[in-house]
């Protein structure tokens, strides 16, 4: 709370006729910074980054890269994930408050405790979660490749998967594979209203639902392609339709609006007339916290060495098992 004062204190210190595009560029070149944005991020911010992307590749590109700082332009677990990959580079996060409603969710002891309830079982644990619970898992999965994860999993070996249920059940409907499921959600997805949806539908009977598999059972059932925010992106580019309502964080709607000029894209409505389909903690990053984080070097994501060394044998897993 009182970091998030200051940051605000300093933010209205800002020169506002200062050019905040050009001096971000300028301190990435000054720092040999890579800038990684997730599409859920403020169009400005995704227009300045190095590279953008699902949360897979996103991890992967954190990887190899040979910058000496890493700036994270995304939510908390997915810095975390830079900074365990990348112990000895300076992984800096705009707000460190840009926290994820599924890593909140599922705290590593009561994780643990569910583990040890259930021996002989592995546990998969969704990259949307802490560094704690990266080190207590086995292998760590994102959307984009929990399936292909799932299937390398030996018939006669239980799973714990962990924390989304929505994409933890969406996984056993596409490899027919009983997991033994955590009941986390994310805030967000879960927010899609089936009725409205199916109502949007009748107005635009030629425009293909797509869906992230964090979304509930009744928008999924109905959706005409599910997939992580790349593969919505790819389907959108490809398919030969004209029209999509897109169920995931509005974010993605950029990207989508560039790559695949003359498409129709409808955001797919919340249940009330709030703004809750937009995720709350992506959007607490703004130009003026990229440009600051980058100016004072900080805020930093740090870790507990042995938890980063535990975290990164699942991880590590996930990597090797996605080629
Ligand atoms: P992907 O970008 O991996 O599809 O994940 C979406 C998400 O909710 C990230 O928090
Ligand atoms: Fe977490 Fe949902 Fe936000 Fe993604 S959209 S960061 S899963 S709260």
């Amino acid at each position: 709370m009182t970091e998030t004062l200051s940051t605000e204190k300093t933010i209205s210190k800002i020169d506002p006729a200062l050019n905040l595009r050009q001096e971000i560029l300028k301190l990435k070149k000054e720092l040999n910074a890579v800038i990684l944005a997730h599409y859920y991020q403020e169009s400005e911010i995704q227009d300045l980054a190095d590279f953008i992307g699902d949360s897979l590749q996103l991890a992967q590109n954190a990887e190899k890269t040979d910058a000496d700082v890493i700036v994270f332009a995304g939510v908390h677990f997915m810095a975390e994930t830079a900074k365990i990959l990348n112990p000895n580079k300076l992984v800096l996060l705009p707000d460190l408050n840009a926290g994820c409603s599924l890593a909140e969710g599922c705290p590593a002891d009561l994780l643990l405790k569910f583990k040890n309830q259930n021996p002989g079982h592995i546990l998969i644990s969704y990259i949307n979660c802490s560094a704690d619970v990266k080190a207590i898992s086995d292998i760590i999965c994102t959307s984009s490749n929990a399936v292909k994860i799932v299937e390398q999993i030996p018939k006669d070996t239980g799973i714990i998967f962990a924390p989304d249920k929505n994409l933890g059940n969406w996984v056993m409907k596409k490899t027919g594979r009983e997991m033994k499921m955590w009941q986390g959600a994310c805030i967000v997805h879960e927010t899609f209203s089936a009725k409205k949806i199916f109502e949007l539908k009748l107005k635009h009977p030629n425009a293909k639902l797509i869906a992230h598999p964090e979304c509930e059972e009744q928008v999924l059932k109905n959706a005409d392609f599910i997939g992580s925010t790349s593969s919505l992106l790819n389907f959108v580019i490809t398919d030969s339709s004209k029209e999509f309502i897109v169920a995931t964080e509005p974010g993605i709607l950029h990207q989508m609006e560039l790559k695949a000029p003359g498409k129709k894209l409808i955001p797919a409505p919340p249940e009330s007339s709030c703004a809750c389909n937009e995720c709350p903690y992506m959007k607490l990053n703004t130009l003026e916290k990229l440009y600051l984080c980058m100016r004072n070097k900080k805020p930093e994501v740090t870790l507990d060495e042995e938890i980063r060394k535990k975290a990164y044998l699942s991880l590590k897993r996930m990597l090797e098992m996605s080629k």
